[in-house]
């Protein structure tokens, strides 16, 4: 008991959790607390992209979701892309990402999810044209931030809508404090968040701890 309360930490650190650490040191050093509901992180996820983090981000989720057969990404614009993009290499696969407002070349048959933004206090819709997703699709679904879960929500509704079957979400900065994660772990989603900020304010940053 006592070894696993030290080398779990340890191994953890050493295998699976050294992204986690990667993005927490970033989202200390490069974050900027804006609310107590909003990080900025323009510097290397929203504006600027730090593509060396991000595949390292990318790396930890095929770690994680490597064995789930995912047959294609999906995500929705704009700030999920880059992320998707990365880690789509490591899957060797497309990554299908939903557009937030309809113009002239979305011709077609439409796949659509309302999703409703918190944080902007706006109603988006989701649209991806139905030839992009089929019915033996394995999607793993990925976005840059998770806060209440409607936009996840959203494209696993797009997925059932196309018969195809969501094999697992990954999300680079999971604001656990909103519960949108934990709600979606509680229904059986494998959810997997290379961090989670379970508080924030301007003086400090906490993350979730791997539990025991
Ligand atoms: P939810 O889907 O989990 O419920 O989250 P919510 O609607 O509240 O988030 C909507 C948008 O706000 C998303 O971007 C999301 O990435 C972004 N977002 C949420 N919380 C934060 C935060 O603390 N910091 C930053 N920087 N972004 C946050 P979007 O509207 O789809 O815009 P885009 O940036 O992807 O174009």
């Amino acid at each position: 008991m006592l070894a696993n309360r030290f080398f779990k930490p340890v191994f953890c650190f050493f295998v699976g959790g050294l992204c986690m650490r990667i993005l927490e040191k970033a989202i200390k050093e490069k974050g900027e607390v804006l609310s107590s509901e909003i990080l900025k992180v323009g510097s290397f996820l929203n504006n600027q992209i730090d593509v060396k983090l991000l595949n390292k981000i990318g790396k930890e989720f095929y770690k994680h979701f490597g064995e789930k057969k995912v047959t294609k990404i999906l995500t929705v614009e704009s700030s999920g892309i880059a992320l998707a993009v990365v880690a789509a290499q490591y899957f060797d696969c497309d990554v299908v990402f939903a557009k937030k407002s309809k113009s002239n070349n979305l011709k077609g048959e439409l796949y659509q999810a309302n999703c409703f933004s918190f944080t902007h206090g706006n109603m988006n819709i989701l649209i991806i044209p139905k030839e992009y997703i089929n019915s033996k699709d394995r999607i793993l679904v990925i976005d840059d931030f998770l806060a209440h879960g409607e936009a996840v929500r959203a494209c696993m509704q797009i997925v059932k809508q196309a018969g195809a079957e969501v094999v697992g979400v990954g999300i680079a900065i999971e604001k656990g404090f909103q519960h949108g994660g934990d709600e979606l772990r509680a229904e059986g989603v494998d959810l997997y968040s290379a961090a989670i900020v379970d508080k924030m304010s301007e003086k400090r940053i906490t993350f979730r701890k791997d539990e025991d």
